[in-house]
Protein backbone atom coordinates (compact mmCIF):
# COMPACT_ATOMS: atom_id res chain seq x y z
CA UNK A 1 0.00 0.00 0.00
CA UNK A 2 1.36 3.76 -0.46
CA UNK A 3 2.44 4.83 2.41
CA UNK A 4 1.91 9.31 3.93
CA UNK A 5 5.28 10.62 5.19
CA UNK A 6 4.74 13.18 7.97
CA UNK A 7 7.19 15.62 8.56
CA UNK A 8 8.29 16.52 11.63
CA UNK A 9 8.26 20.27 11.49
CA UNK A 10 4.30 20.14 10.24
CA UNK A 11 1.57 20.31 12.86
CA UNK A 12 0.31 18.26 14.72
CA UNK A 13 3.40 16.95 14.75
CA UNK A 14 5.11 18.05 17.89
CA UNK A 15 9.03 18.36 18.22
CA UNK A 16 9.89 18.92 22.03
CA UNK A 17 13.32 20.92 20.80
CA UNK A 18 14.25 22.78 18.04
CA UNK A 19 13.41 22.50 14.08
CA UNK A 20 16.39 22.46 12.89
CA UNK A 21 18.37 22.43 9.75
CA UNK A 22 21.88 22.82 9.82
CA UNK A 23 22.80 19.62 8.53
CA UNK A 24 21.94 19.02 5.15
CA UNK A 25 19.43 15.53 3.23
CA UNK A 26 16.73 16.12 5.37
CA UNK A 27 13.02 16.21 3.66
CA UNK A 28 10.66 18.81 4.11
CA UNK A 29 11.95 22.11 6.08
CA UNK A 30 13.60 20.68 8.83
CA UNK A 31 14.55 18.36 11.35
CA UNK A 32 13.74 17.83 15.00
CA UNK A 33 16.51 18.16 17.05
CA UNK A 34 15.57 17.78 20.72
CA UNK A 35 17.55 18.04 23.86
CA UNK A 36 20.34 15.61 25.00
CA UNK A 37 18.11 14.52 27.90
CA UNK A 38 16.03 11.01 28.96
CA UNK A 39 12.76 11.79 28.20
CA UNK A 40 13.27 14.13 24.69
CA UNK A 41 10.47 13.31 22.74
CA UNK A 42 8.43 13.67 19.33
CA UNK A 43 4.99 12.97 18.49
CA UNK A 44 3.33 12.33 15.43
CA UNK A 45 -0.49 11.81 15.02
CA UNK A 46 -1.29 9.78 11.69
CA UNK A 47 -4.31 8.94 9.86
CA UNK A 48 -5.92 5.98 8.09
CA UNK A 49 -9.20 5.27 6.78
CA UNK A 50 -9.28 1.86 8.67
CA UNK A 51 -7.67 -0.26 11.13
CA UNK A 52 -4.98 -2.45 10.90
CA UNK A 53 -0.97 -3.34 11.43
CA UNK A 54 1.15 -1.33 9.81
CA UNK A 55 4.66 -0.75 9.12
CA UNK A 56 6.02 2.61 10.89
CA UNK A 57 8.82 3.62 9.33
CA UNK A 58 11.15 6.56 10.99
CA UNK A 59 14.20 8.88 9.68
CA UNK A 60 16.62 9.96 11.91
CA UNK A 61 20.22 10.52 11.88
CA UNK A 62 23.16 10.16 14.54
CA UNK A 63 26.32 11.87 14.07
CA UNK A 64 27.83 10.30 17.51
CA UNK A 65 28.77 6.36 18.21
CA UNK A 66 26.54 6.23 20.45
CA UNK A 67 23.30 4.49 20.47
CA UNK A 68 20.15 6.98 21.05
CA UNK A 69 17.51 4.80 21.97
CA UNK A 70 13.74 5.35 21.81
CA UNK A 71 10.68 3.73 23.73
CA UNK A 72 7.80 3.69 21.63
CA UNK A 73 4.35 4.70 22.04
CA UNK A 74 1.43 4.31 20.17
CA UNK A 75 -1.78 5.86 21.75
CA UNK A 76 -0.18 5.65 25.12
CA UNK A 77 1.09 2.68 25.45
CA UNK A 78 4.73 1.62 24.86
CA UNK A 79 4.95 -1.14 21.94
CA UNK A 80 8.71 -0.53 21.86
CA UNK A 81 10.95 -0.07 24.58
CA UNK A 82 14.50 1.25 23.35
CA UNK A 83 14.39 0.87 20.09
CA UNK A 84 17.69 1.19 18.93
CA UNK A 85 19.14 4.75 16.85
CA UNK A 86 22.21 3.97 16.13
CA UNK A 87 24.95 6.08 14.64
CA UNK A 88 24.79 7.12 10.91
CA UNK A 89 28.22 8.44 10.68
CA UNK A 90 27.50 12.02 10.37
CA UNK A 91 24.54 14.03 10.82
CA UNK A 92 23.83 14.91 7.39
CA UNK A 93 23.55 10.57 6.71
CA UNK A 94 19.99 9.76 7.24
CA UNK A 95 18.59 6.20 8.34
CA UNK A 96 15.22 4.51 8.37
CA UNK A 97 14.16 2.37 11.35
CA UNK A 98 10.61 0.58 11.11
CA UNK A 99 8.46 -1.44 13.14
CA UNK A 100 5.19 -2.80 12.61
CA UNK A 101 2.21 -0.97 15.19
CA UNK A 102 -1.31 -1.40 15.07
CA UNK A 103 -3.29 1.53 14.23
CA UNK A 104 -7.03 2.86 14.85
CA UNK A 105 -9.28 3.60 11.99
CA UNK A 106 -8.96 7.44 12.09
CA UNK A 107 -5.73 8.81 14.02
CA UNK A 108 -3.46 7.32 15.79
CA UNK A 109 -0.72 9.19 17.96
CA UNK A 110 3.04 7.67 18.11
CA UNK A 111 5.32 8.90 20.55
CA UNK A 112 9.50 8.78 20.26
CA UNK A 113 10.77 9.54 24.16
CA UNK A 114 14.37 9.18 24.40
CA UNK A 115 16.09 6.73 27.44
CA UNK A 116 19.11 7.43 27.25
CA UNK A 117 21.15 11.14 28.53
CA UNK A 118 21.80 11.53 24.56
CA UNK A 119 18.50 12.52 23.49
CA UNK A 120 16.74 11.19 20.46
CA UNK A 121 19.02 11.21 16.98
CA UNK A 122 17.89 13.92 15.19
CA UNK A 123 14.23 12.98 13.33
CA UNK A 124 13.09 14.02 10.03
CA UNK A 125 9.69 11.92 9.88
CA UNK A 126 7.58 8.78 10.15
CA UNK A 127 5.86 6.67 7.42
CA UNK A 128 3.25 4.76 7.62
C1 LIG B 1 25.23 18.43 17.37
C2 LIG B 1 24.45 18.45 16.07
C3 LIG B 1 22.96 18.45 16.33
C4 LIG B 1 22.61 17.28 17.22
C5 LIG B 1 23.42 17.36 18.49
C6 LIG B 1 23.15 16.20 19.43
O1 LIG B 1 25.03 19.64 18.06
O2 LIG B 1 24.80 19.61 15.32
O3 LIG B 1 22.26 18.37 15.10
O4 LIG B 1 21.25 17.27 17.51
O5 LIG B 1 24.80 17.38 18.20
O6 LIG B 1 24.10 15.68 20.00
O7 LIG B 1 22.00 15.78 19.59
Amino acid sequence: AATTRYEVESAPAVCSGAIASNHSGYSGSGFCDTANAVGSAVQFTVSTPTAGTATLAIRYANGTTTNRPADISVNGTTVQSGLGFEGTGAWNVWATKSLPVQLNAGTTTVRLAATTAGGLGNIDYVEV
